[in-house]
């Protein structure tokens, strides 16, 4: 008997359905592509596999015989994938993905994501700052980053892939936060600012800034930590520059404000970063794979500052 695959597919649909024009709509194809190919089945096992009674059609003997083993088929096809996933090395494999701290924010999400596909992998998220990732990429220590400004003069394979603005914060109550229009900068240089430690990449973006622009910030608190700066910011404790990604919760309860300032957001960009010529584990390339997909979108999605 001379049939294919796709024709067996089209007909366990119909068959599940009792329906071409279900099986059409799951399968997004036309009711006449899908009747033709049943048809072709039929003549192919030459029998017809479908009767029609009134307006419903039913399977006939041969049609309930086909049915059995299409649905054997499918379990053995199921099978066959999860055998070559586990031969590539995708299922219980071990992943180390290392982050920025700022990237904590969204990273968690999409990497509790991905784990629920390979459940059986086990995964290690290291979350530290620019300096240590530059150290596990040099050293070899791990085998994914996501990070912001990539580093010159390692060999590596960089790709951006979501947008990384950075805005001054402000409490709800500070007078900056009614004013209209851009706030000039000369205005925001005689405030205090609560930044991050000098190794994270939000504060070499931030002094960047304002150094090319022949500035200089007056400088608070020191911490390595963006819910630190955000919790001072509430207090009073001072502005704080700090990428939008870390936000999400406050803006929406209105504890945090973000100022409109001259020249910002500051436009940076999330890295994703592996050693070039590294051969990665199966479940490492899945992840990249899994990052640059449809289904990874909506956890990629930058949030809105007001
Ligand atoms: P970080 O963020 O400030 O947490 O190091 C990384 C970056 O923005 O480069």
């Amino acid at each position: 008997m001379h049939l294919t695959l796709r024709q067996l597919t089209l007909f366990e649909a119909v068959a599940r359905h009792l329906s071409f024009t279900r099986a059409a709509e799951e399968l997004h194809l036309s009711q006449p592509a899908v009747s033709m190919q049943v048809r072709q089945l039929e003549d192919a096992a030459g029998l017809p596999l479908f009767e029609k009674l009134g307006k419903r059609i039913y399977l006939t003997e041969a049609g309930r015989e086909m049915y059995e083993y299409c649905r054997r088929i499918g379990e053995e096809l199921r099978d066959l994938d999860e055998v070559m996933a586990a031969l590539k090395g995708v299922r219980r494999g071990h992943l180390r993905l290392s982050v920025a701290t700022t990237a904590n924010s969204f990273a968690t999400r999409i990497l509790g994501a991905f784990s629920q596909r390979y459940p059986e992998s086990s995964y290690t998220l290291d979350v530290t700052n620019r300096k240590t990732l530059l150290d596990q990429l040099a050293n070899n220590d791990t085998d994914i980053v996501i990070m912001g400004k990539p580093p010159e003069g390692l060999e590596l394979e960089v790709q951006a892939f979501m947008e990384n603005p950075l805005v001054v914060i402000a409490p709800p109550d500070h007078p900056m936060t009614l004013r209209r229009g851009p706030i000039p900068l000369d205005e925001i240089q005689s405030e205090t600012f609560v930044v991050r430690e000098r190794e994270s990449g939000t504060r070499i973006a931030m002094e960047r800034f304002f150094h090319e622009r022949g500035m200089q910030l007056r400088t608070g608190i020191e911490t390595t930590s963006n819910s630190a700066i955000k919790s001072a910011v509430e207090a009073g404790l001072g502005l704080g520059i700090v990428s939008i990604h870390t936000l999400e919760l406050e803006l929406k309860a209105g504890a945090l404000k973000v100022l409109d300032v001259e020249g910002f957001p500051i436009l940076r960009h999330w890295h994703v970063v592996h050693r070039q010529g590294r051969r990665l584990p199966p479940i490492a390339q899945a992840f990249l794979d899994y990052l640059n997909s449809e289904e990874a979108r909506p956890l990629l999605q930058v949030p809105a500052a007001a």
